[in-house]
């Protein structure tokens, strides 16, 4: 949400307790096509629909809170980042987001891969029937068990993260009689956020091998010694929720620098390059994310620049957006509960659910919008903190938005965007039980992650 001092005699309602203001939209009603699934939208009564259900009707059927993934949403953004990179390009959906078995299907039948980053994930993709050599298997910590069974299964690459795991797959490769495909993943001194990046000595962090004083360099040297390795190219990711093409641009040059150092050492060119994921989406109005077609080309011009100048083959380029497919095609359905107007600050709107479904107001200082979504309202807007049930004052799901100052109890509000990293990142705390995922479709429902009962809590809980 923006903030800015307030021009004019601010009204109450509008004035943060920092001493600043957030205008209210001109029309409460209106649903943002940037931050809600493309189904999304208001019927004649007021109510709000998806995939051509009405979220009363989702409610009453499948309780709230829930996750309400519009399924034409996901594939047709799916769709769209498979055609913008081509057939001499990869795109891996990083399961981190949210994965699901239906989520695998769709993916499988959309000619997207997949990233995996742990055993869990890696048994849900292989339960789907996602074929194991389209499959990346990503972390920095992967176990002997998870190594084994990743290439056991065939999986297309793994990605090697620091000097030991170059060693531990490539023995374990070997003593299965096996030569795995891999990468390894490089810091390339670059680490973007929303809107900036910041160039770092970004040794600092617990991912990959760094480029600076030679390790990368060196990390090559050793893997392409070891026979139980075949190595098909470098990795870099540079960071989350970006929207400046320019951290990818550096990360990119200093890649390809590595492939020609490699190149004039080895005489080797190696065959491909992931520059992973990262790409942002609106939360709010005020995010301009880029359309993958856009991306594409930006990325593809900037490596084919990169190799010219190198005079190398531009190699096979891969990406791994994760957010980017689905955040925005979901939105958590909530009811109102207590509503409580402090007169001067905000009116603060407890949910049904709270941190333990989305995690990243309170982790990451995230912003997200909100309406409601039973019915349309012309009431005078209020500023509204959206908290949860959970113990703990921190629990905050919508730091600061404008509601219908006649929200009451029994209301259902929705926050869009929350397809990636919301159901990912959700918790027991407080023993409150985890949403399901609904999929809709053409006027179809389907619970594609059922609700978490206490008979599941209570069997963790062995005595
Ligand atoms: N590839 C690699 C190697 C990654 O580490 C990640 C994300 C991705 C791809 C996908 O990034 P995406 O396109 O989804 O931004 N929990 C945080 C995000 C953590 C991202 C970790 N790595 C959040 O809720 O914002």
């Amino acid at each position: 949400m923006s903030r800015s001092a307030h021009p004019a005699g601010p009204r109450h309602a509008d004035v943060l307790p920092d001493g600043h203001y957030s205008a209210p939209p001109a029309d409460l009603n209106a649903l943002d096509p940037k931050v809600w699934a493309q189904t999304v939208a208001r019927d004649a009564d007021g109510v709000v629909t998806v995939g051509g259900l009405a979220v009363t009707r989702l409610a009453e059927e499948y309780g709230t809170p829930a996750y309400v993934l519009d399924e034409a949403d996901f594939r047709a953004r799916a769709r769209a980042w498979r055609t913008a990179f081509g057939s001499d390009a990869d795109v891996f959906y990083a399961g981190k987001a949210f994965l699901s078995r239906a989520v695998v299907r769709w993916l499988d039948e959309e000619g997207l891969n997949l990233d995996v980053c742990s055993g869990g994930e890696l048994a849900t993709a292989l339960s789907a029937g996602m074929p194991a050599d389209r499959i990346a298997f990503h972390g920095n910590n992967k176990s002997p068990e998870e190594i084994e069974r990743a290439v056991r299964a065939g999986v297309g690459r793994i990605v090697l993260d620091s000097f030991q795991e170059i060693v531990r797959v490539a023995h374990i490769a070997q003593s299965l009689g096996q030569r795995q495909r891999v990468q390894i993943r490089i810091t390339v001194g670059v680490e973007a956020h929303t809107h900036e990046f910041i160039a770092t000595a970004h040794e600092d962090q617990k991912f990959g091998i760094p480029l600076a004083g030679g390790q990368a360099a060196e990390a090559v040297r050793r893997a392409l010694q070891l026979d139980g390795l075949e190595l098909i190219g470098i990795h870099s990711h540079i960071g989350s929720q970006i929207f400046d093409m320019s951290g990818f641009e550096v990360a990119a040059h200093r890649v390809v620098g590595l492939l020609k150092d490699i190149r004039d050492e080895h005489g080797v060119e190696l065959p491909e390059i992931d520059l992973g994921g990262g790409l942002g989406i609106a939360y709010t109005s005020d995010d301009d994310p880029r359309e993958p077609h856009e991306i594409a080309k930006a990325l593809t011009e900037i490596v084919t620049r990169e190799c010219e100048g190198a005079r190398l083959r531009t190699p096979r380029i891969s990406v791994e957006p994760g957010r980017a497919i689905v955040g925005p095609t979901a939105f958590t359905l909530y009811e109102v509960g207590t509503v409580k107007p402090l007169d001067g600050l905000r009116t603060y709107v407890s949910v049904d659910g709270g941190m333990s479904d989305n995690i990243r107001t309170a982790l990451y200082d995230a912003e997200y919008s909100v309406a409601l979504v039973s019915r349309a309202s012309d009431a005078e807007p209020v500023l509204a903190r959206v908290v949860g049930k959970h113990c703990e004052s921190g629990d905050i799901v919508v730091k600061d938005a404008f509601l219908p100052g006649d929200l009451a109890p029994g209301d259902l509000i929705a926050v869009p965007a929350t397809g990636a990293y919301c159901r990912s990142m959700a918790s027991n705390y407080n023993h409150v039980l985890r949403p399901p995922v609904v999929a809709v479709r053409d006027g179809e429902a389907r619970v594609i992650v059922r609700r978490e009962t206490e008979e599941d809590l209570l069997r963790l809980d062995v005595g």
